[in-house]
């Protein structure tokens, strides 16, 4: 029997995601009736919060820098609290050539004209970033340029330093986009620390992971959303967006709804999963083709005790030649155990997901022990995120765009295409491809569609 429910509504959202959900709020506030449509069967998206084998995990998203006040002030709003990554203690590098060092401070402990080098090519960054910046890197007169250039054959260009590449590389590569330095160009990694306020920030772990949010950054979502009650659809995927001059059909596995406007608030290369009647613009059919998922493996690996501590170790460990590149204590607030997170990310990840399940959890762990020791092969529990096999993600941490594809069509990004509204944190300016990205995105779409409704019917 079909059982699809027919609403009506004055903006559908597609996608409960932190942007969907900030959108969906904005909106409601200024006095619109909103419908949010999820495929999953909970809300967050890449949020998630979730106890695997008794201990409570942050699968997703986590992290708070200082300077993403959209998120900390709705934090404030919603009555949340956040306590600190713990750091105390010494952190551990491992060069290129196997060796392990302890070391306190920002600076990696590498020979004195590579940290030189490091120096140099940050401020270099920086400058790039101070110019350029996160609203509109398009515009910038050296835009083509710096986005037909890969930032691993630009940071050639300006150093024969390899440790040093590297070690910028990784900030970005790595540790952010996740794809490898070949794959993306300087102006896209310039993108990505002017969304963070500077490349040093990026390079600063005490400023870009600096909090967390007490009960988990699900929550967040989860409360949104409890705002929104029987407004917002689970386990409803949207496959046809129909539109027109008199408004928009959207149609999902078990709700069609008919609204003044939608806003497609999931990850960019999801897009063109939906169907368009009739279809969208040649330029949005080009642009979504080249926008596409980084993969990184978010393990975590929970011990007895936080056995490094004991060590005089903050658990913060960096290699660019290890097969886990970022090592943190990410021990949940008020637990007593300790937890470890640790990342693959990109050509590493791929090699290690063609392995079989143990073999891969045992090559990750003896990675983790190069940095912290024997302990570390252990764990009591042990969790690998793996957003590339979710169908309605499709890779982590966000989507970024390829060769060229910035200066092509990054002014085109956000363009709606007659009552098509476009969210995601993948598009946002500040805050790009973070939380505080995502809210900033629905609270521009959700300021956007509230103009065109208001200049639709004034009254
Ligand atoms: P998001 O992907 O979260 O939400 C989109 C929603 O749309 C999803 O719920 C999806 O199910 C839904 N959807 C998709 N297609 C649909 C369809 N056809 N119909 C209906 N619904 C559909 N950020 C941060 O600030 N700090 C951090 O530490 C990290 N770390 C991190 C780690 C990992 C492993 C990941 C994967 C991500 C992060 N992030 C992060 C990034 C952060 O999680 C991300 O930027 C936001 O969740 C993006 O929010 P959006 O709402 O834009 O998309």
């Amino acid at each position: 029997m079909n059982s699809r429910t027919e609403l009506t509504a004055d903006v559908v959202v597609v996608g409960a995601g932190p942007a969907g959900l900030s959108t969906a709020r904005h909106l409601t506030r200024a006095g619109h009736d909103v419908v949010v449509l999820e495929a999953r069967d909970r809300v967050g998206g890449r949020t998630w919060t979730e106890e695997v084998d008794g201990v409570t995990l942050e699968i997703g998203g986590q992290w708070i820098s200082p300077d993403q006040t959209e998120l900390l002030g709705l934090l404030d709003e919603l009555g949340m609290g956040t306590y600190s990554r713990y750091r105390e203690g010494e952190s551990v590098y491992i060069a290129p050539d196997g060796t392990r060092t302890r070391y306190r401070g920002e600076t990696f402990p590498v020979a004195d004209a590579t940290a030189k080098e490091i120096v140099r090519l940050t401020e270099l960054m920086d400058d790039l970033v101070t110019s350029i910046g996160a609203k509109e890197p398009w515009a910038h007169p050296r835009a083509r340029e710096l986005d037909t250039t890969s930032f691993h054959h630009w940071l050639r260009q300006q150093s024969d330093d390899e440790e040093a590449c590297t070690t910028i590389a990784l900030f970005i590569a790595g540790a952010m986009l996740t794809k490898p330095a070949h794959a993306f160009s300087t102006l896209q990694a310039v993108l990505m620390a002017a969304s963070a306020g500077s490349f040093s920030n990026l390079t600063d772990e005490c400023f870009i992971l600096d909090r967390r949010v007490v009960g988990g950054m699900q929550g967040v979502s989860e409360r949104l959303a409890a705002e929104l009650g029987d407004r917002v659809h689970l386990s409803t995927p949207v496959r046809t967006i129909r539109h027109s001059d008199e408004g928009v059909v959207v149609e999902s596995d078990r709700v069609t709804v008919r609204a003044q406007r939608v806003v497609v608030a999931v990850p960019p290369p999801l897009f063109s999963r939906i169907s368009y009647d009739p279809p969208l613009p040649r330029r949005q059919h080009q642009m979504h083709q080249h926008l596409s998922m980084g993969l990184v493996i978010k393990v975590h690996a929970t011990y007895p005790t936080p056995f490094w501590r004991e060590d005089g170790l903050s658990g913060t460990c960096f290699g660019t030649s290890t097969l886990v590149q970022e090592v943190y204590d990410n021990t949940f607030h008020g637990d007593e155990r300790g937890t470890l997170v640790a990342f693959v990310a990109d050509e590493k990840a791929d090699a290690v997901f063609a392995l079989d399940a143990q073999e891969r959890k045992a090559r990750i762990l003896a990675s983790i022990a190069q940095f912290l020791g024997d302990r570390a092969l252990e764990p009591d529990a042990y969790y690998e995120s793996d957003w590339g096999s979710e169908e309605w993600t499709r890779g982590a941490y966000a989507a970024s765009f390829d060769l060229g594809g910035l200066a092509r069509y990054g002014a085109d990004q956000r363009t709606p295409v007659g009552r098509i509204h476009w969210a995601c944190s993948d598009l946002a300016a500040e805050g790009y491809q973070h939380v505080d990205g995502a809210l900033r995105s629905g609270r521009d779409a959700a300021a956007d569609v509230d103009a065109a409704l208001r200049e639709a019917d004034p009254t």
